[in-house]
């Protein structure tokens, strides 16, 4: 006889499980041989410095949701769900196609999602891990069974390409996962995180006008307020100190040490901070995620882009322990430990 949802609370606690990864990168590239002829850089800088080789650029006519939509329907046909199945849309983003409405209004409406709500979550570079701890509270509450959580960015909407400082570290793509609800006996699912919000960094990287404080002016836009600004300095050491704290704890608390760990999904913003991190860890290069040299940072969209990668190359086996980690803008940032629950690899598409 099957449980009603109530009945289960009482006897088990749900888990949110990974049924389906899927990512877009849009087509057109930005190699490092392009910025030289764009601004005072060169590839032996961008690749020492950060590991990024290339980034992918949208289209000036196009928002994220052309993005969101293409990795979601790639994470629901690998679910085998059907959008009009889903109970939440939640997506993280900096760079929503507007301010008003939620991105998920318009990726909810191409999709066809129509019994769904959904929301945009905005935690800058660690967005998608925001929006996939949110996620995971509905199903494990009982509330919801299947949510899509999906991280975009457009960051050359936003990024000034006369500035090297920033102009050189991100690019365009977006990634969706299919989150559903599986009882506690079930093996796999989100286990746990651990997230953090800290005010006093938010002028280390920052867009300053197009909100409510600066809305656009002439002004505005003259003086360049419209575009990302970011101390890469100070970033990129509490970007170290935080992923590799946070994810170390996590470890420490569910008993795991280097040794015992599948895959660490990193976010992808600079390869020396990856491999502090790693290290820090105690992991060898064969468990952690790198795809940075192809796309750069797409903020929202970097985890989910590499965990749809690492799922089609079968770096993922069932029941690996993989940590997921991310640090930007706020400071907000957080790791995420989960159990993976699929079979074989991804299908490439
Ligand atoms: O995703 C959100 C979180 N963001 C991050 O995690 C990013 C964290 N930060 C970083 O990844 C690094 O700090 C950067 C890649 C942004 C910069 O690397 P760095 O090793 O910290 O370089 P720096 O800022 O200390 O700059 C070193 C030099 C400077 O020249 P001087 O002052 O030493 O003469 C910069 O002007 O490199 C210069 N520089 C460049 N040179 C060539 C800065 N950008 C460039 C460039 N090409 N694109």
């Amino acid at each position: 006889m099957q449980m009603s949802n109530m009945e289960r609370t009482v006897k088990e606690k749900m888990r949110a499980i990974i049924t389906g990864v899927g990512h877009y990168a849009p087509e057109k590239r930005l190699t490092n041989q392009d910025l030289e002829r764009m601004v005072d850089t060169n590839d032996k800088w961008i690749t020492t410095r950060t590991g990024i080789k290339e980034r992918r650029i949208l289209d000036k006519e196009k928002g994220i949701s052309h993005m969101g939509i293409r990795a979601a329907e790639m994470a629901l046909s690998r679910a085998n769900v059907s959008a009009s199945e889903l109970d939440l849309i939640l997506v993280a983003t900096v760079t929503p196609d507007m301010p008003v409405p939620a991105a998920a209004a318009i990726i909810q409406k191409e999709l066809g999602a129509e019994k769904c709500w959904g929301f945009d979550i905005n935690g800058g570079c660690a967005g998608f891990l925001c929006a996939m701890a949110t996620g995971a509270q509905f199903i494990e509450n009982s509330r919801h069974q299947k949510v899509l959580v999906i991280g975009a960015d457009k960051m050359s909407a936003i990024l000034n390409y006369e500035d090297r400082n920033t102009c050189v570290l991100f690019g365009d793509g977006a990634g969706a996962v299919v989150l559903e609800a599986a009882s506690d006996g079930e093996k796999g699912g989100i286990d746990d995180f651990d997230m953090h919000l800290d005010g006093t960094g938010a002028k280390s990287l920052f867009m300053e006008a197009g909100g409510s404080l600066h809305p656009a002016t002439h002004e505005t836009v003259e003086k360049r307020m419209h575009y990302v600004y970011q101390d890469g300095r100070n970033v990129f050491k509490k970007a170290i100190n935080g992923m590799s704290e946070v994810s170390a704890r996590l470890m420490e608390k569910h008993g795991l040490k280097g040794e015992d760990m599948g895959l660490l999904i990193p976010h992808q913003a600079n390869l020396r901070i990856i491999d502090s991190v790693s290290k820090k860890l105690g992991l060898t290069p064969e468990q952690v995620m790198v795809n940075i040299e192809k796309y750069g940072n797409t903020t929202a969209g970097t985890i989910p882009i590499a965990m749809s990668e690492a799922w089609e190359d079968g770096r993922m086996k069932k029941g690996d322990r993989i940590i997921l980690s991310a640090f930007g803008a706020g400071f907000t940032w957080g790791s995420l430990l989960l159990t993976w629950a699929l079979e074989g690899k991804a299908p490439r598409t």
